[in-house]
């Protein structure tokens, strides 16, 4: 396939590609990353809902679980429980600080398969748990190998992409997470049925298997220009843009990507440097994407769906199995994304999913308040139950093609490369932590908000959305290396952004624009 691509920033370049097989397998290899974190977000709400599990490890929980429902929001309230669920996100904030260093000083590849391996010694140490402090030693592994991939492979797949298909490229990351839950689910819906400890083991041990996948991937992936640019293969990248791009007329992005080393060379400190007002749009943005992406309350599903709908009266297997179809709805609803984000652009996605998200959150809370009130007993009937749980895809979906892909894809394509690591490693760390908070909360929070915890996210919704109306450029088709001329257009972020780091002035964009 080949074409041109036409930006609608005004003085950013054009190249000349070609989508070639190379790039194509790269980035689904490199997209595997995505497995390890998906795997773990849908295993671990199936095995915490497991008898046998929680009888040996969590035996208060199990206890009050078999008794007498007084009130369904508090049915599984624990903190050992969440800590179980979320000890791994803490462990994957501080390590992904640490990934951004090799990944910039190493190459990203070597990250990702530092991020496999940990994984693989993580998942061994949870399937042969024998006791609480094995399993929160696992976790702790797991959640170092999440920091790793998260904060390369995103980073990875936007540097590799063609920028008119960076979005669609980078959203196979967000397509491995789902995959890797939709997986999860359906070995814990079989997983659940077995007899004794075996069933939360396998489920459990089984995380050995992405973690391969990501090794093997790791080992076989050519670095990305960028990359080699920035640790002093010029040649070598040129010849890699050449056998990605399917051309030999690569001088202007190779160009563009000396440009950009050159002065990523200057800066000594990314992590001090990202500080400057010159980062600002940058460093508000890998901030606060993670921090609405969390706060879209997701999680609360991801985590708990089987949990959620125990609650909501189902039986053990029901839940597990609603949680599946919850999830098959999510990865197909990401194709939308795949299909549309460099077509329609970021805004239109991030928007639309976000009135959508809304909408049904609100209409969740009500129902459920109706049924269940604030006491929290009551029972729901076979056809409101019904309904809650179709509420719970439409909202599933709108998040699946606006904040979930793109909570990954605009962090890791906004910054200059002398910030690039830097800036994916705080996006990963914000996300960890409010992934971590959620995780914790939750259970809490469901018992003394209630139903009125869907609200609660329903207003954060609101807020991120007319955050990205008012301060999101678009960036679909922009070539990586000429991001900043996107913030030096924009009405609000145009004056943190000095002339020469676009070449041009800001009269002259504004201009152009015109
Ligand atoms: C988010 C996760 C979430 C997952 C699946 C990812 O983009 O970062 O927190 O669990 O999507 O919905």
């Amino acid at each position: 396939m080949a074409g041109g691509f036409v930006s609608q920033t005004p003085g950013v370049r054009n190249y000349n590609y070609k989508l070639t097989p190379k790039v194509f397998v790269t980035c689904f290899i490199g997209a595997f990353g995505g497995l390890i974190f998906g795997y773990d977000l849908g295993i671990s709400g199936g095995v915490t809902s497991m008898d046998p599990f929680l009888e040996k490890f969590f035996p208060y929980v199990y206890q009050k679980r078999k008794n007498a429902h007084e009130n369904e929001y508090c049915r599984f309230d624990s903190e050992l429980l969440t800590l179980f669920t979320s000890s791994l996100y803490l462990a994957a904030l501080v390590s992904s600080l640490f990934a951004s260093t090799i990944t910039r000083i190493f190459g990203r590849k070597w990250s990702m398969f530092l991020g496999g391996f940990t994984f693989f010694v993580g998942s061994a140490f949870n399937g042969f748990a024998q006791n609480i402090a094995m399993l929160l030693i696992g976790r702790i592994l797991l959640g170092f190998g999440v920091g790793f991939a998260n904060q390369s492979v995103p980073v990875y797949l936007s540097e590799m992409a063609p920028p008119n298909l960076r979005g669609a490229f980078n959203n196979g990351f967000q397509v491995a997470i789902i995959f890797g839950i939709v997986v999860a689910t359906i070995i814990n819906y079989f997983t659940a049925q077995m007899k004794g400890n075996i069933g939360w083991r396998i489920s459990l041990g089984l995380a050995c298997v992405p973690a391969v996948m990501i090794m093997i991937g790791a080992l076989v992936l050519p670095d990305t220009p960028n990359s080699l640019i920035e640790r002093g293969f010029a040649e070598e990248a040129k010849e890699m843009l050449r056998s990605i791009r399917g051309t030999d007329e690569v001088e202007e992005e190779f160009q563009d990507l000396i440009d950009a080393s050159e002065e990523s060379k200057q800066v000594k400190h990314p992590w001090k440097n990202i500080l400057l007002p010159r980062y600002r749009p940058q460093l508000i943005m890998t901030c606060s994407i993670p921090f609405f992406q969390q706060l879209t309350g997701i999680n609360v599903i991801t985590f708990y769906a089987p949990v959620l709908f125990q609650t909501l009266g189902f039986g053990n297997k029901a839940s597990l199995l609603s949680a599946m179809v919850t999830g098959i709805i999510e990865l197909l609803s990401t194709f939308v994304a795949v299909f549309t984000v460099d077509r329609f652009g970021r805004r239109i996605l991030f928007l639309q999913g976000g009135i959508q998200m809304l909408i049904s959150q609100i209409a969740i809370g009500i129902m459920i308040g109706v049924k269940f009130g604030t006491a929290g007993t009551g029972n729901i009937g076979k056809t409101d139950a019904n309904v809650i749980v179709a509420l719970i895809c439409i909202y599933v979906a709108g998040f699946a093609w606006s904040w979930g892909p793109l909570g990954w894809l605009v962090p890791s394509e906004i910054s200059p490369l002398e910030i690039r690591s830097a800036a994916q490693a705080i996006n990963v760390a914000v996300n960890m932590f409010f992934t971590f908070l959620v995780a914790q909360l939750f259970l809490t929070m469901l018992c003394h908000m209630k139903f009125g915890l869907f609200f609660f996210f329903a207003v954060f919704v609101f807020i991120m959305t007319i955050f990205i109306y008012l301060m999101l450029p678009e960036t679909k088709n922009v070539p990586i290396e000429e991001m900043n001329r996107v913030w030096k257009a924009h009405w609000f972020w145009g004056r943190f952004i000095p002339d020469e780091a676009v070449g041009v002035s800001a009269a002259e964009l504004q201009q152009k624009a015109v």
